[in-house]
């Protein structure tokens, strides 16, 4: 077993990785305040994994209730998310009681808010099944739902006690989603870690081939990047650089998933066509060449993941693009590459750059 610590003083919490995992249910109750808890998962993921999670928290006589919720980012609302409040309250859930979010990211960003504000507050435990849950969304305690009008718009940081990935887990997992969450690995090593963006490249073969030891590298290399930009940036205030480097790729891929409608492309999909549009953008500025933007291309295209973007119209695109969360104050700020492995915010950009670059990265329309 592989373990990391996300460093955020009283808040800090240990991510373990390794095979297996789930029925070791020890590594989770020596973490309860008391033995009760409640599982939130999905209806595609519970008949893979709830028995095998309750059955060793039973054993440990921990008292388990569990809801089941609708699977699908369409289900991330309020109308989901009253569903595990119901379930709290119908199960007298109290202050000591922990949420364990066992599913994808969905599920845990909902579990996760669920816990972040039923009763102010209570304890939560994040147990990934998607690669993209393992390397990402688990880590950094950013939880939430969306609005009609934006994704993720209403939550809150809330740190939980344990994330525990299980890599036995993603070998359910259907082939398009472990390419999905291959566009978030490749993410750190192109923002700020060259040596494991190299590893990626000279390994991506086994990693497709879903090798577990060379997923749990992944995993683990991942999750100390991602460890060490919320140490240093929790809640994302940081003016320059900090945790808003993490959404290499995000504002052009929010575009693409909002223009084309929620749930056409898979998150990571369009974070890897958005990637490229932020890297061609970049080449434009001087700060990368073409065989940079190429390297990236190879990459992205050896995970299954999408290069070109949909032909929304470049006015669209931008229009979209300015819903984006990183925009402050009315102003577009983009993450772009000063060189591989080397990312920063940029507030700068000329808008005739931006449809350049949309244009070139785009299917013709
Ligand atoms: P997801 O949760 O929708 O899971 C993808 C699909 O795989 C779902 O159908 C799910 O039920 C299924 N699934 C889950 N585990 C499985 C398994 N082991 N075997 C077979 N099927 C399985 O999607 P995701 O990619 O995990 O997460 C995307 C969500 O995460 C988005 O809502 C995004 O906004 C959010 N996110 C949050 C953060 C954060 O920091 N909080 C970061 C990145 C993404
Ligand atoms: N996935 C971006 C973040 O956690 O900040």
């Amino acid at each position: 077993m592989r373990e990391l610590t996300v460093a955020l003083g009283e808040r800090s919490y240990p991510i373990l990785i390794g095979s297996g995992l789930l029925a070791k249910p020890d590594l989770i109750v020596s973490r309860l305040p008391s033995p009760q808890v409640m599982i939130v998962t999905n209806t595609t993921v519970a008949p893979l994994f709830l028995d095998r999670l309750k059955q060793g928290l039973d054993q440990r006589a921990v008292k388990v209730a569990e809801v089941i919720l609708p699977d699908g980012e369409a289900h991330k609302n309020q109308e989901t998310l009253a569903l595990i409040y119901d379930a709290l309250l119908a199960n007298r859930c109290d202050r000591t009681t922990t949420v364990i979010a066992l599913g994808g990211g969905v599920v845990g960003d909902m579990a996760g808010y669920a816990a972040a504000t039923y009763q102010r507050g209570i304890p939560f435990i994040q147990i990934p099944t998607t690669l993209l849950s393992q390397v990402d969304s688990s880590v950094g305690g950013k939880t939430g739902i969306n609005h009609p009008r934006g994704k993720n718009m209403i939550g809150a940081f809330w740190q939980p006690q344990l994330v525990l990935a299980d890599t036995e887990t993603l070998t359910t997992l259907p082939p398009r989603e472990l390419s999905a969450g291959m566009a978030e690995v490749i993410k750190y090593g192109l923002i700020r870690d060259l040596p494991f963006l190299e590893w990626i490249e000279a390994n991506i073969g086994r990693l497709m081939a879903c090798d577990a030891e060379a997923l749990s590298e992944a995993i683990e290399r991942s999750c100390a990047n991602k460890a060490e930009v919320v140490a240093g940036d929790e809640r994302e205030t940081a003016k320059v650089g900090g945790r808003a480097l993490l959404n290499l790729g995000h504002t052009f891929g929010h575009a693409i998933e909002a223009g084309l409608g929620y749930g056409q492309w898979l998150h990571g999909e369009a974070v890897a066509a958005g990637t490229v549009m932020a890297a061609e953008l970049s080449r434009r500025l001087g700060w990368l060449s073409q065989a940079d933007v190429d390297r990236i291309r190879t990459l992205f295209a050896a995970a299954k993941l999408p290069v070109v973007g949909p032909a929304l119209g470049t006015e669209k695109y931008l229009d979209l693009m300015g819903h984006d969360k990183k925009v402050l104050a009315g102003k577009l700020r983009l993450v772009l590459l000063k060189g591989l492995g080397k990312a920063v915010t940029w507030g700068d950009t000329g808008k005739d750059d931006i449809f350049a670059a949309i244009d070139a990265c785009c299917k013709a329309a």
